[in-house]
C-alpha cells in the first residue's frame, strides 16, 4: 500500500495520518471513518495554484466540489484563494453556508432547475456554465426579471475521447453535456448568447473526462478549444476572455496507476494555449481549471473495523468490515480498485490473500478482491487509501446504514468536519400518516 502525503508508520507499527495514530482516531471517532490529510489537501491545491503562477499567471483554479462537498472543505478552498465549481442547489447551499465568496463560484450542471438558477442569481454567483439552448433562454429570462446580467461560459464538447485519445466526433456529439463543436451547435449557442440582453458571455468551457493520465488529451483539448475561439472570432467578432478546461487529472489508487503531477498538466495546458494564441493572433485568455479528484482523492483514508472473517476452504477468505458500498460505491459502480492495509499491523508481513466485503445485503458489496494482508482477525482496523474523492460525496444510507464521520487530520490533531449520522438522522424525514399511527397504537 502506498503511503500518501503525511501518512507514515509510527513506532507502535500503526498507520499515522496527519501525525495522528489511526488507532487513536478510531477510539476517538469510531468506524467507519473518513480521515482527510489536511496538509496533503492544501499541498495539492498549492501545486495547481503555484504552477499557474509560474507558467501562466492569468489563471484561476477552481475546486470541483462534487468530489467532496462539505462546509470545511469549502472554507479550505477559500483560504487557498481558489474558486469553486458547484453543480446543484445543494452544493451551492453548502458553499454559501460556509461563507464562500459567491463571486468565485461557477455554477455547472446539464439541467439546472429554475429554482436553482434563482438561488444562484439571488446569491450573485460569479459564472454560470450554460449547458444548452433551453438554459440560455431560461437564464436570460430570469436575469431579465431581476434586471441583471448573468456572466456565462458556454459548455462545449470538443470531441476529445480522453481514453483512446482519438478524435471520435460522432461519439462526443452523443453526450448529455454541452454543445458539440463538430456539428455547429456550439457556435450556434455562442451566437444565441451574444444576442441575449441579460447574458454576458465571457468564454467557453469543456471537461473531457476524469481519472486521465495521458496529458496529450488535455493538450489536444486546449488546442481544439483555442481553434474554436479563433472560429468564434471569425464568425461573430467576439473574442473569448475566459477558457475553462475542466478537471480530470488521474490519481494513484493502485500500483497500476501512474499519475502525473499537477504542475506537468499546468505546463502542458499553458504551452498549448500560448502556442495557439500566437498562431491565431489571439489575445491570451484567462485559463480556468477545475480539478477535483487530484485535490482530494489521495488525501482520504477510510478506516473500518474488521468484523466477521469467513474462510471457505480452497475457495476464498472473506474479511468483512463495518462499511462498504454505502461509504464507497466506486468498486460496485466502476469496478474501481483500491489498496488497503491493517492499520494496527503495518509492520507485519502479508501472509494471506483475502477479499474485503462490506456489510450490505448484496453480493456485489465487495470493496477489494484478493488483497494481500497479514492474518486479519475481528477487531483489526482496515485502512483503505485514496478514498477522498467521490466516496463521501456518493455515500448512501442503503440498508439504513448511517453515513460515517469525516475528520481533517494535521499536525497531530484531528478535527471533526462532518458528524457521524445517527439513527435519529435516518428517520428525521420519515412521516407516518396519522391513520397508521392509530393502528400501531392498537397493536401495542
Ligand atoms: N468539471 C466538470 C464539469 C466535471 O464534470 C467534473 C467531474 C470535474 C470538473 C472534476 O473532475 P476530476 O478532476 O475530479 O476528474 N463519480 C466518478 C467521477 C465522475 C466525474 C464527474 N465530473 C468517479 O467516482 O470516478
Amino acid at each position: 500500500m502506498k503511503l500518501h502525503g503525511t501518512m507514515r508508520i509510527n513506532q507502535a507499527g500503526h498507520l499515522e495520518i496527519g501525525g495522528c495514530d489511526a488507532m487513536e482516531l478510531v477510539r476517538q471517532f469510531g468506524t467507519p471513518l473518513y480521515v482527510m490529510d489536511e496538509t496533503l489537501l492544501r499541498d495539492n491545491c498549492r501545486a495547481y495554484v503555484e504552477s499557474f503562477q509560474k507558467h501562466y499567471p492569468d489563471a484561476e483554479v477552481i475546486y470541483a466540489s462534487k468530489v467532496f462537498s462539505t462546509m470545511a472543505m469549502c472554507r479550505l478552498v477559500a483560504e487557498e484563494d481558489m474558486g469553486l465549481d458547484v453543480v446543484s442547489g445543494g452544493e451551492l447551499y453548502t458553499a454559501l453556508a460556509s461563507g464562500f465568496p459567491a463571486g468565485r463560484i461557477y455554477f455547472h450542471g446539464n439541467n439546472k432547475t429554475p429554482e436553482e438558477l434563482e438561488m444562484a442569481l439571488e446569491a450573485r454567483v460569479g459564472r454560470y456554465v450554460v449547458d444548452n439552448y433551453g438554459e440560455l433562454e431560461l437564464l436570460n429570462e430570469l436575469a431579465r426579471q431581476r434586471r441583471t446580467k448573468a456572466k456565462i461560459l458556454i459548455r462545449v464538447s470538443p470531441g476529445i475521447d480522453a481514453h483512446t485519445h482519438h478524435y471520435i466526433k460522432t461519439g462526443m456529439i452523443d453526450s448529455k453535456f454541452g454543445l458539440a463543436i463538430a456539428n455547429g451547435q456550439a457556435m450556434m449557442g455562442v451566437e444565441k448568447a451574444l444576442g441575449m440582453k441579460n447574458l454576458e458571455i465571457k468564454g467557453i468551457h469543456c471537461h473531457i473526462g476524469s481519472q486521465i493520465f495521458d496529458l496529450d488529451s488535455f493538450k489536444e483539448a486546449a488546442a481544439t478549444m483555442m481553434a474554436f475561439v479563433r472560429d468564434i472570432r471569425a464568425q461573430t467578432g467576439f473574442v473569448c476572455e475566459e477558457l475553462n478546461l475542466g478537471g480530470g487529472l488521474g490519481i494513484h489508487y493502485t500500483e497500476d496507476d501512474a499519475p502525473r503531477p499537477a504542475g506537468d498538466l499546468v505546463a502542458v495546458i499553458a504551452a498549448a494555449v500560448r502556442a495557439a494564441a500566437a498562431d491565431y493572433g489571439l489575445p491570451l485568455p484567462k485559463i480556468i481549471v477545475e480539478p477535483g479528484r487530484s485535490i482530494v482523492g489521495e488525501a482520504g483514508v477510510t478506516l473500518y473495523t474488521v468484523g466477521s472473517v469467513k474462510d471457505i476452504p480452497g475457495i476464498r477468505k472473506y474479511v468483512a468490515v463495518d462499511g462498504g458500498m454505502t461509504d464507497n460505491p466506486r468498486p460496485a459502480l466502476y469496478q474501481a480498485k483500491y489498496e488497503a492495509a491493517l492499520a494496527n499491523k503495518m509492520n507485519l508481513p502479508a501472509e494471506e490473500t483475502v477479499s474485503i466485503a462490506g456489510k450490505c445485503c448484496e453480493s456485489g458489496d465487495m470493496l477489494i478482491w484478493d488483497l494481500e494482508l497479514p492474518p486479519a482477525v475481528t477487531g483489526d482496523i482496515l485502512a483503505v487509501t485514496s478514498t477522498g474523492a467521490y466516496n463521501y460525496a456518493m455515500a448512501s444510507n442503503y440498508n439504513r446504514n448511517p453515513r460515517p464521520a469525516v475528520v481533517f487530520a494535521s499536525g497531530g490533531k484531528a478535527e471533526l468536519v462532518v458528524r457521524r449520522e445517527s439513527y435519529e438522522d435516518l428517520v428525521r424525514n420519515d412521516v407516518v400518516p396519522e391513520r397508521m399511527q392509530s393502528k400501531v397504537a392498537c397493536l401495542a
